[in-house]
């Protein structure tokens, strides 16, 4: 399968996620938009190569452009990850190395591999060698103590001349290897959005892309003069609304969707499908729960859709019923 020749920029992007970004959330934020990339879960080359690949592989052809999330640091069995992504028709394959969780760093990748450059180039050389994809790192400004700027320099640095990688995501924040669960690792170590404006001016030829704590299109937008794009994670989950103005604001294009409703309309319909293939209901409601974040109805509206009883249905109408209810609220 070949991707779309046409790619858009990568002004803005939506993190991979673990347990979040699956098929069914990508395809509901593509009823949003169009043209932001869109990551998968990270996928470890084990999972890959000695589980059931399809299952971690499977997209539906609506959410290019799209990057498959990789973990693991043995160069030959990440090639052969990437050689899967590119028979799949995967747009960009990328390399996890901002993960500080034990158990990815017990299986020595990750935010750990910011200790080790030249590693991370030699594999990140063994998946270019075997895909015609981009492929690219997500990593963290630093690890534990590491927090001056010349570290992360010094990364990108060595990564780059010794790969030739050419797209690194910056999520601004150093990684505490030690002490701090991965959530505390997104909240407590300080954003430090000056580094990456750096690193854009210190590499002007590499597309550097800045990740961590984007909430509003005014904080969005500020980035724009200073790097290449901006990813964001939690608030693209749980305020999905957001992604709706990405496609005029980023790429001067139309937005896909004319109101949440025609959303809701789309996603039953997905939900029927996905019914039909054996997907129990939450497996999709789950992901849904935030499109009317902020509007009146809105615990109404997340009330319906994770209700045991209304789920154990399987009736992928309830999205319409939930819908419905919100709706009728706003227009009484
Ligand atoms: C539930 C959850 C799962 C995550 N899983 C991954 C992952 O699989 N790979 C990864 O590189 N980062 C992962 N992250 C980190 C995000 O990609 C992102 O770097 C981080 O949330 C900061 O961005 P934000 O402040 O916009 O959320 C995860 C974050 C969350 C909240």
């Amino acid at each position: 399968m070949t991707p779309p020749r046409d790619l858009p920029t990568r002004r803005l992007a939506v993190a991979p996620m673990l347990d979040w970004t699956d098929r069914f959330y990508r395809y509901f934020a593509r009823q949003l938009t169009r043209r932001t990339w869109l990551y998968t879960e990270m996928v470890t080359t084990g999972a890959l190569l000695h589980g059931d690949a399809a299952r971690h592989l499977r997209f539906d052809p609506c959410e290019h452009p799209l990057a498959l999330q990789l973990g693991g640091s043995e160069p030959a069995a990440l090639a052969q990850c990437a050689r899967l992504a590119t028979e799949w028709g995967y747009d960009e394959i990328n390399l996890n190395v901002g993960c500080p969780s034990e158990r990815v760093q017990s299986g020595a990748f990750g935010a750990c591999l910011m200790a080790e450059p030249a590693l991370v180039a030699d594999c990140l050389k063994a998946m270019q060698d075997v895909t015609d994809r981009a492929v690219t790192v997500k990593h963290r400004i630093g690890i534990d103590t590491r927090e001056d700027y010349a570290f992360v320099r010094d990364f990108v640095g060595t990564v780059h001349q010794r790969s030739g990688c050419q797209v690194f995501v910056v999520h601004a924040r150093n990684a505490i290897l030690k002490g701090l669960s991965p959530k505390e690792n997104r909240e407590i170590p300080p954003l430090k959005y000056a580094y990456v404006s750096r690193l854009k001016a210190d590499f002007p030829q590499l597309e550097i892309l800045i990740n961590g704590g984007f909430r509003t299109w005014r904080d969005v937008e500020a980035q724009w003069p200073e790097v290449d794009g901006v990813m964001i994670g939690r608030e693209a989950y749980h305020n999905p609304w957001l992604l709706a103005e990405a496609d005029p604001r980023g790429w001067g294009c139309p937005a896909p969707a004319p109101g949440r409703r025609a959303v809701a309309e789309a996603m039953a319909a997905f939900a029927e499908r996905q019914i039909a293939e054996g997907a129990p209901l939450k497996a999709i409601t789950r992901h849904i729960l935030g499109l009317y974040h902020g509007q009146p109805g809105a615990r109404q509206w997340r009330r319906m859709l994770s209700d045991p009883a209304r789920l154990r249905s399987n009736n992928p109408r309830l999205i319409l019923d939930a819908s419905d209810a919100v709706e009728l609220r706003t227009a009484a």
